[in-house]
């Protein structure tokens, strides 16, 4: 076995400890940007004179010949690539020979992997930020067919206020605008090039780091070698925001499965989202969104393997950092592909007003009842005290609270008139909660224009994802 560092070793690895310390099962997804950076890093190389323009063009050359290979799935690896650089240099070497040796000069594998990390975390971004939006489309999608819905609002997973299901809808919407906003912050972040740090202590052929940084796409250049090799925050961060995101989608999911069972029935998933059961025929299961919920642990365990990962290490480089790849990895494909589930299950997700309706209860109207006495000048308090008195009247007659008589309201309070009955109508209701951010179908026009206001700025192509520069440079 040749290896990049055979230079002062007289015996070869140990087979397990190869297989214990190679890389190139999981890292070989890098070779784009790898390829990418070292396109970059031949051009600086030139630019510093430590390179002719004809070895520039060799490197060049070569370097499209083995992405090429990696194209067309030509590129066949070797049991001696121990990662996904090694392997782009043992290529290169064959096919365009020792010129290919002049590629790393000042460069170490440290700065390489960090730099080709950065630029798969800033595409990484880029695609999960659309696949959000492409979701957040569809729930306004849904909103906007259900803005006259009633459906129980629920705290404590008790019956509490009506409210529509379009304004369940928009919680959502709005959840996940965090969650895009905080991926956008990571890529400001993530947009730093650490290449020019060397193994540890710089770069020592006057390589012009900001020119290069340019050309690759970043934003800045990292201030400081030893924290550029060794920095792994950009991947603490995007783990974050995947793992919140995920615990989104997984509250939603969590909210679908309750209410497509028989006992809710308010919503129905498309048959392309549902499973069947082995041994019941009759069963229909939301399994879409039961994974959903079950990947949110997965994002959560992704995060702390990081967190975990870096909070020992002593400066700088640490072969445990290699470990970073594969939750970095993992975490983007999950939420990559439940984004992608979830956003149709909600566009094909069948809403039953009717069963919605039916779980309204005049109880749910009890805080309504307080309102019209405050309306009427009565504090808060006595209000709330006396709407109570008629909840546990209703509760006592076996009646619904909307069926008490004009007597009987009139024996709690003096203050409740005939109009009361107006009260016991859930529409009203709905449509008086009519602040900003409030439930009545007027707000939530004013919610629908704030969301497509924003949908417009940060579709693909809006130019908000240029804010993280580096993306697809
Ligand atoms: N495969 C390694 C990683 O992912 C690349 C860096 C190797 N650097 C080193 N000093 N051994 O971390």
């Amino acid at each position: 076995m040749t290896r990049l560092w055979g230079g002062r070793f007289s015996a070869s690895m140990d087979t397990l400890m190869a297989e214990f310390q190679n890389s190139i099962s999981f890292d070989i997804r890098l070779w784009d940007v790898d390829i990418q950076g070292s396109l970059a890093y031949a051009r600086a190389l030139e630019r510093a004179g430590i390179i002719t323009p004809g070895e520039a063009g060799q490197l060049t050359d070569g370097l499209q010949r083995v992405a090429a290979e990696f194209r067309d799935g030509s590129f066949a690896t070797r049991p001696d690539d121990e990662d996904i650089h090694t392997a782009v240099e043992r290529r290169l070497r064959e096919l365009i020979g020792d010129v290919a040796g002049k590629l790393h000069t000042g460069r170490s594998r440290n700065d390489q992997v960090a730099t080709d990390t950065r630029l798969f975390t800033l595409k990484a971004i880029e695609q999960l930020k659309r696949q959000v939006v492409a979701l957040q489309g569809e729930l306004v999608k849904q909103a906007e067919q259900h803005t006259g819905t009633l459906m129980p609002g629920y705290t404590h997973l008790q019956r509490a206020q009506p409210i529509t299901f379009a304004h369940w809808c928009m919680a959502y919407f709005w959840m996940l605008v965090r969650d895009v906003e905080r991926l956008n912050d990571c890529a400001k972040r993530t947009s730093v090039m650490p290449l020019g740090s060397g193994a540890l202590a710089g770069n020592p052929f006057a390589i012009d780091r900001a020119v290069l940084a340019r050309d690759l796409g970043f934003s800045a250049v990292s201030e400081n070698s030893l924290d550029g090799v060794s920095d792994r925050d950009f991947i603490a961060e995007i783990l974050f925001c995947n793992a919140l995101a995920g615990a989104h989608l997984s509250r939603m999911a969590e909210d679908l499965v309750l209410y497509s069972s028989a006992e809710f029935a308010f919503v129905a998933f498309d048959d392309a989202y549902s499973t069947g059961s082995s041994l019941m025929p009759q069963k229909k299961k939301p399994d879409a969104m039961e994974l959903t919920r079950g990947k949110s642990g997965r994002l959560i365990g992704s995060l702390v393997s990081i967190l975990t990962l870096i909070k020992g290490l002593p400066m700088t480089y640490n072969k445990d950092l290699q470990e970073d790849k594969e939750p970095l990895f993992d975490s983007v494909d999950t939420l990559s592909l439940t984004l992608q589930v979830v956003a149709g299950a909600v566009r094909t997700l069948r809403v039953n007003p009717a069963k919605m309706a039916a779980a309204l209860d005049p109880a749910m109207l009890a805080t309504d009842v307080a309102e019209y006495l405050v309306r009427k000048g009565v504090p808060f308090r006595t209000a709330h005290h006396l709407s109570g008195q008629a909840v546990a009247l209703a509760e006592h007659r076996n009646i619904a609270m909307s069926e008490l008589s004009i007597a009987d309201w009139q024996s709690i309070s003096t203050a409740f008139g005939s109009d009361i009955r107006q009260v016991f109508d859930f529409a009203r209701s709905v449509a008086s909660r009519d602040v900003p951010g409030g439930t009545s179908p007027r707000a939530l026009q004013e919610q629908f224009q704030r969301a497509h206001t924003w949908l417009a700025q940060h579709r693909p192509g809006s130019g908000f994802d240029q804010l993280s520069a580096g993306a697809d440079a």
